[in-house]
């Protein structure tokens, strides 16, 4: 394994410039994906892995009797104290923690991770953790997983490609699954109760968006998010996508 790989990635996480996500609206469908399915289950003990500032986990606490909030970035605990302060949360508690090299020791009866197993550097790393995570629910629990896949990306980097855009890499620090790969791994412990991805909204505002306008190819991107909503496309285009699992 390359140290030095991991070592950069945790420089980025500590970096107080940088932020999770740049896309606003993007966050706000991730978001109410992962509380539209925190809705249907009675959740008692969510864990929130790879938490970065908390802002979404202090939306998540509202559907959940008590949190725990995880993260290895110093910075980002930092920022996500001030989060849970100013939004007056206390059923959320904070913690320092690698998943790579720590093991998790409480249990819970639901899971998130949200754009965090992309940063682990490879899929040994990314397996042995999904195990953890396993681990650490209680039967018939529940793993909600809202991660990033190459396929997903490959699939709107040749939609662009088309029409001449230049592609959008994957980010230095991120490593997205192979999807296959990850449900073959999955399924030797969890059910997939859904799937779902984000294509229509990536399609509009990565494909469309940019061929309307050039220069200003975000213009209309809070029209798209709100065009999104329908989900018609049912092919992976975009990174993100979103697994509902269930622990076998
Ligand atoms: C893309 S951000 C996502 C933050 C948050 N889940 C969200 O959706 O806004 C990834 C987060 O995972 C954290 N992270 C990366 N590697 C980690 C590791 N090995 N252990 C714990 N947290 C990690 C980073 O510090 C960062 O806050």
């Amino acid at each position: 394994m390359n140290e030095k790989y991991l070592t950069d990635i945790k420089s980025h996480w500590e970096d107080p410039e940088t932020e999770s996500l740049k896309d606003k609206n993007l966050q706000v469908i991730e978001r109410s994906t992962i509380i539209e399915h925190l809705e249907k289950i009675k959740v008692s003990r969510l864990a929130d892995f790879g938490c970065g500032n908390c802002e979404d986990t202090t939306h998540f606490s509202n559907y959940a009797n008590l949190v725990d909030a995880f993260d290895y970035s110093g910075k980002m605990i930092k920022k996500a104290s001030n989060t849970i302060n100013a939004n007056e949360k206390n059923n959320i508690s904070l913690f320092k923690l690698d998943l790579i090299n720590d093991q998790i020791n409480n249990s819970y009866d639901t899971v998130i991770t949200k754009r965090t197993l992309i940063n682990l550097g490879n899929f040994e790393n990314q397996k042995n953790t999904i195990v953890k995570i396993c681990e650490s629910l209680d039967n018939d629990g529940h793993y909600l997983m809202l991660e990033c896949s190459k396929d997903g990306l490959d699939n709107m980097n040749s939609m662009r490609k088309i029409f001449s855009l230049d592609d959008i890499p994957m980010p230095f620090h991120n490593s997205h699954f192979r999807l296959e790969d990850l449900i073959d791994f999955v399924e030797m412990y969890f059910e997939v109760i859904s799937t779902r991805f984000f294509s229509d909204y990536f399609f509009l505002t990565r494909v469309v968006g940019p061929l309307l306008n050039k220069e200003q190819p975000y213009r209309y991107d809070n029209l798209f998010k709100e065009l999104s909503s329908f989900q018609l496309i049912n092919r992976q285009i975009g990174p993100q996508f979103f697994l509902v699992l269930k622990k076998k």
